[in-house]
């Protein structure tokens, strides 16, 4: 790993206070930069060199958006690796296995999933080998923003009219398939899909499975992670279970039964709204019509509000639709709450009731002692400012409040939370999340999308 990448805390702090803030900046800059690079595998970009070996879905969106800054061609070429994966149904898998990983490196691996026996019929590609279980819809956002970084490059490469289709077919596959609730919206049936593991939020779909016992399985994780940071060894044995049954009914998509999970999640759906948006700008700018996209992405704010709004406390709550009847809303608060914040047809009481919760209590936005906005109530029993999304602040959650913040005008707040996010960015060594309070870096270092979107606040200087 280039030694530029592993400065430590001290030394991040010092570079930071010492020279004048564009210094700091152009420190910041490279080392971000040089994150990108030592994590660049040729074709896409591992989340990190030590945890997550392969290439990820939504980190891959969420890098592709900050490496457009350092080199749009990669960007282009992370998105086109990802959707190269795509199963014929057109889901967009949540790892992309990468063959010459040890197959020990990380858990769970290719022979677990099986996906070209068991996903054939669900049309996984017969080249790569993938995961079943997809992440949240953040490329067609992506794909938008890294055609703006460089419109003369992604035309000569037809880089958006090739990658259209897919964005269109895997919107398809999530707004079709997995309408589990038949309220409109997409639902999840496994934690990782939603991508916030061990949210408080899933505690309660959760308890109901049956773990796959211990034996069942080797964690690779805890190789890297300290235990105290990451999901609980119960959390894994229902992790796999759940991925298990999944894979064993061969990939194919139904309201699980009532040892199952499918849970309808106001960040998962609102970054396919904010997707729909930018498909319909892609559609634009291909000479495609449009008029379907904008009054979709209408019709599923709609039915964001109406099925996971909840106006007496002022929160997007997930839906459980496993529960009794149509349905119930989970009273924890996540960041996941927070996310529709992006939307820009949101109502306005929505909008306001919601910046009222992100500042009150229990996220703190805006208060002297909160650095960054933490994955989960801050006064809630489950807090835990340490275990993974159960409290610690995100680089990628972050930035999706900040953009929200900057879209209804509170530019004053959102520019705080930047030069926060960028702090502990260079302090931490883009650690993968942070104590939301102290800001002590936890989990991965040189993680990437802590590093991309750094890159691309830095890019975006007021
Ligand atoms: N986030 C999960 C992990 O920790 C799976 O994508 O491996």
């Amino acid at each position: 790993m280039d030694r530029t990448t592993r400065a430590t805390g001290a030394d991040a702090r010092r570079s930071s206070d010492a020279g004048a803030p564009s210094s700091g900046r152009h420190v910041l800059r490279e080392r971000a930069t040089a994150v990108l690079d030592t994590n660049w595998t040729g074709a896409s970009t591992v989340p990190s060199r030590t945890l997550y070996p392969h290439q990820w879905s939504w980190d891959s969106a969420f890098i592709a958006v900050g490496l457009r800054h350092v080199s749009p061609l990669r960007a282009q070429l992370e998105l086109e690796t990802l959707f190269a994966a795509q199963w014929g149904d057109g889901r967009v898998p949540h790892i992309v296995f990468n063959p010459s990983v040890p197959r020990d490196a990380y858990f769970p691996s290719p022979d677990f999933w099986r996906s070209t026996t068991a996903g054939r019929a669900a049309g996984a590609p017969h080249t790569v080998q993938t995961s079943g279980i997809v992440q949240p819809p953040v490329h067609a956002l992506a794909a938008w923003l890294v055609h703006r970084a460089d419109p003369g490059l992604s035309r000569s490469r037809a880089f958006l009219s090739r990658l259209y289709p897919r964005l269109a077919a895997w919107h398809r596959y999530l707004l079709h398939r997995r309408d589990l609730g038949g309220g409109g919206l997409a639902a999840v049936i496994h934690p990782w899909e939603q991508g916030m593991d061990n949210s408080p939020c899933w505690d309660a779909p959760l308890s109901r499975i049956t773990p796959a016992p211990a034996s069942a399985f080797r964690r690779a994780d805890l190789d890297h992670g300290a235990p105290a940071d990451r999901p609980t060894h119960l959390d894994y044995g229902r992790y796999v279970r759940l991925a298990t049954d999944y894979r064993d009914n061969r990939y194919a998509d139904h309201l699980p039964g009532d040892d199952g999970f499918a849970v309808e999640d106001p960040s998962f759906n609102a970054l396919l709204i904010a997707s729909e948006h930018a498909l319909a700008h892609i559609a634009t700018e291909l000479g495609a019509p449009t008029t379907a996209r904008h009054a979709r992405a209408e019709r599923l704010t709609a039915a964001l509000v109406d099925r996971l709004w909840d106006p007496t406390t002022g929160m997007f709550f997930c839906r459980d639709l496993r529960a009794p009847g149509p349905g119930s809303l989970i009273p924890e608060y996540g960041v996941t709450g927070l996310i529709p914040l992006i939307l820009p047809t949101l109502p306005h009481h929505v909008t306001t009731a919601l910046l009222s919760t992100a500042r009150g209590p229990r996220f703190g936005l805006g208060s002297p002692t909160v650095r960054l906005v933490p994955s989960y109530d801050l006064t809630g029993p489950s807090f835990d400012p340490h275990r993974y999304w159960r409290g610690p602040a995100w680089f990628n959650t972050n930035w999706l409040v900040e953009r929200g913040l900057r879209l209804h005008g509170e530019q004053t707040e959102a520019d705080r939370l930047r030069t926060a996010m960028l702090d502990t960015a260079l302090e931490t060594d883009f650690a993968e999340y942070v104590d939301p309070y102290t800001g002590q870096g936890r989990g991965a270092r040189a993680f990437s999308w802590s590093a991309a979107l750094t890159l691309d606040l830095l890019h975006a200087e007021p």
